[in-house]
C-alpha cells in the first residue's frame, strides 16, 4: 500500500532548453514554490561559459556544481517532484540524451523572442523517440518577443509537435499585462507599477463578461477575446491520454525571472504529469508497483576529491521500494552488491536515505562496478533497454604518451567511457583506439582528468571520420555484407559493447556505402 502511494505523488522530470531560454531560472522558481530554498539565486547555473575551454578549474568547478545539481528534489501540495537537470552545454548532449532516460516527462523552455532554437530540436527528437510527454513554456514574455501564434505555428513545424495553448498572453514586452490561464479559466494580471510582481490572479470563468474591459482595457479585452476565440477554433482541446501518450504538447506562458506564470505551470503540471512509468527491459515490461526492487544507473558522475577517488552512480529506481544495507544484484556481473550510504538529493543537499521509492534517484558510491545502463534487481537476471550511443560528431586517435604509464592509460580511458565523457571505439584492423565525442572540450577534459585522476598522459592524433555508423546486415552470411566487410576493413572498428561499426570518413563515402550495400542498414544510433 505504501510503495502504491508513493508511486503516486511521485513526478519526475527534466527541463530541457537551448543556453539562455531560462532552465536554471525556471527551476530555481519551482524550488522556491516547493519551499526547497529561500531566496533567488541560490541555483547555480552549470552553463560553461563562453571561454572557459581550456580553464581547468572552470571545468572541476562545473563538476561540482553539476552534482550538487543533478537531481533537484522537493515537496509540493502533497507531490514529491523530482527534477533532473541536464546540461545546457552542447558539448555535453550525450549527458542530457541519457537523463532523458530517466525522466517520466520533461518541460521544454522556448524563449519567447529566440523561438526554437538547435539544441532544443534535438533534444525534442530524442523526447519523441522515447515517447516522453512535453510540456511547453514560453518564457520571458516581459519581453519584447515574438507573436504567439508565430511561435506556436514554429514549435509545430519544427519540432513536429501538437500544441495546445492551456495559457494565452496578454501583450507582450512594454504591454504585458498579463495571462488568460486557459486551465484553470482565470486571469493573472502582472503589476503594473512595478512590472515585477503578480498583482492579483482574478477568477473569470466567462471571458464574454464586460467587467473584462474595466480590468485590462477595452483594447487589450478586444484583442484577448479574438485571440482566445483563434485559439479554442485551431487547437485541439486537451486531452489528458494523448498528452501522456506524447501526442498532444500543452503549452504555458510567463516569464520565469518574474515568477509569473510559474505557479499555474506546476499546479497544472502535479495534475496532469505522469507518475513514474513502466520500463522495458530485455526480457519484460517492468511496472513500478511490482514489489522487487529494480532500477538502472543512468549517470555516473567522478569524485571531485582526489583522495577519495571512488564515483557516484545515479540509478533510477524503476520498481519496488531500494532499502539502505539490503543486496542487490548486478545484473551484469551476477554479483550481489550492498550500499551502506545511498543518498539521496533534496534541493541542493544530499542525504543518506534507508528507503526510496519508484521515480527517486538514489546516488550510489562505486568503486568502479558501474558503467552507464547497468541494471540492480532483487535478484532477477534483466538489463534494462534504452541507453543508445549517438554517433559522436569529433574523432581523435588516442595515444600513450608515457610507455611506463600504460596500464594507468588502459584502466583511465576504461572508467571515462563507463561513466559516458566519450565513446572508444577500436580499429579491427590494427587495435588503434579511437575517441569519439560530441563537443571538442571533452578532449581536453578526458586529457586532464586521465594526468589529474589516473596519472597517465595522452596525445591526440587527427583523424578524418565523418560519422560513426552501427552496422546491422540483414543476412550476415550474404555475399553482399562479406563484401562490404573486405572492402571497408580499414574503416571497421567495435565499440564498448563490442558491436560492430562501420567509421565513415564523409557525407560522400557514406552515401555511396548506402547504395552499393542496401542490405547493410547503417544506422547513427547504437540501439537498433
Ligand atoms: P539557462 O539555464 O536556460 O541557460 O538560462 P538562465 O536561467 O540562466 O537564464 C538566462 C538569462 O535569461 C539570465 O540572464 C536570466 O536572468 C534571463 N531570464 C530568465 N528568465 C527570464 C524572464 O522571464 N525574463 C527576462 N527578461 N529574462 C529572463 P543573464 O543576464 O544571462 O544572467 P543573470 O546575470 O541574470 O544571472
Amino acid at each position: 500500500m505504501a510503495l502504491e502511494k508513493e508511486i503516486k505523488r511521485r513526478r519526475t522530470f527534466g527541463i530541457i532548453a537551448h543556453p539562455d531560454a531560462g532552465k536554471t531560472t525556471l527551476t530555481e522558481k519551482l524550488l522556491l514554490f516547493g519551499g526547497a530554498i529561500q531566496e533567488a539565486g541560490a541555483v547555480k547555473s552549470n552553463k560553461i561559459k563562453k571561454g572557459a575551454t581550456s580553464d581547468f578549474m572552470e571545468i572541476e568547478r562545473q563538476r561540482g556544481i553539476s552534482v550538487a545539481t543533478s537531481v533537484l528534489a522537493f515537496e509540493y501540495e502533497g507531490k514529491k517532484i523530482n527534477i533532473l537537470d541536464t546540461p545546457g552545454h552542447k558539448d555535453f548532449a550525450e549527458d542530457t540524451y541519457r537523463t532523458l532516460t530517466a525522466v517520466d516527462s520533461v518541460i521544454m523552455v522556448v524563449d519567447v523572442a529566440k523561438g526554437v532554437e538547435e539544441q532544443t530540436e534535438k533534444l525534442v527528437e530524442v523526447c519523441r523517440m522515447r515517447k516522453i510527454p512535453i510540456i511547453v513554456f514560453i518564457n520571458k514574455l516581459d519581453r519584447e518577443g515574438r507573436d504567439a501564434f508565430d511561435l506556436l505555428d514554429e514549435i509545430e513545424q519544427k519540432l513536429h509537435l501538437r500544441v495546445t495553448p492551456l495559457s494565452f498572453p496578454i501583450g507582450m514586452g512594454y504591454d504585458f499585462k498579463g495571462i488568460y490561464n486557459i486551465w484553470e479559466k482565470n486571469l493573472t494580471l502582472f503589476n503594473g507599477n512595478t512590472r515585477k510582481k503578480v498583482a492579483e490572479t482574478i477568477e473569470f470563468k466567462d471571458i464574454e463578461n464586460p467587467e473584462l474591459e474595466e480590468i485590462i482595457g477595452s483594447k487589450q479585452a478586444e484583442t484577448l477575446r479574438e485571440e482566445l476565440e483563434l485559439v479554442y477554433e485551431v487547437y485541439p482541446d486537451f486531452n489528458q491520454e494523448e498528452y501522456l501518450n506524447a501526442e498532444l504538447q500543452p503549452v504555458f506562458f510567463g516569464s520565469a525571472l518574474n515568477n509569473f506564470g510559474v505557479r499555474e505551470l506546476l499546479d497544472c503540471f502535479i495534475e496532469i504529469a505522469p507518475t513514474p512509468r513502466p520500463k522495458e527491459s530485455d526480457t519484460r515490461l517492468v511496472y513500478p508497483n511490482e514489489k522487487e526492487f529494480s532500477g538502472f544507473v543512468f549517470k555516473i558522475h567522478a569524485n571531485m576529491d582526489p583522495k577519495h577517488r571512488d564515483r557516484l552512480a545515479f540509478i533510477k529506481i524503476v520498481s519496488g521500494t531500494f532499502e539502505r544495507n539490503t543486496p542487490y544484484l548486478h545484473a551484469r556481473h551476477n554479483k550481489k552488491l550492498k550500499f551502506s550510504s545511498p543518498n539521496a538529493f533534496f534541493a541542493e543537499k544530499k542525504e543518506i536515505v534507508d528507503v526510496s521509492y519508484p521515480g527517486d534517484i538514489v546516488g550510489l558510491h562505486d568503486t568502479g562496478n558501474f558503467k552507464i545502463g547497468d541494471t540492480l534487481t532483487e535478484g532477477e537476471i534483466m538489463h534494462y533497454k534504452g541507453i543508445p550511443s549517438f554517433s559522436p560528431e569529433h574523432f581523435k586517435f588516442i595515444n600513450n604518451a608515457d610507455p611506463m604509464k600504460s596500464k594507468q592509460l588502459e584502466k583511465g580511458i576504461d572508467q571515462l567511457m563507463d561513466e559516458g565523457v566519450a565513446q572508444l571505439f577500436v580499429l579491427e584492423l590494427n587495435g588503434r583506439k579511437i575517441i569519439g565525442t560530441v563537443g571538442a572540450l571533452q578532449f581536453e577534459v578526458i586529457q586532464y582528468r586521465l594526468e589529474h585522476e589516473y596519472g597517465a598522459k595522452c596525445t591526440y592524433e587527427n583523424i578524418n571520420i565523418h560519422k560513426a555508423c552501427w552496422v546491422d546486415p540483414k543476412d550476415p552470411k550474404s555475399e553482399e555484407f562479406k563484401d562490404f566487410l573486405r572492402v571497408k576493413s580499414k574503416f571497421m572498428a567495435r565499440d564498448k559493447q563490442n558491436q560492430l561499426v562501420f567509421l565513415a570518413d564523409s557525407q560522400f563515402t557514406l552515401q555511396m556505402t548506402q547504395t552499393k550495400y542496401p542490405n547493410v542498414k547503417l544506422h547513427f544510433v547504437s540501439e537498433f
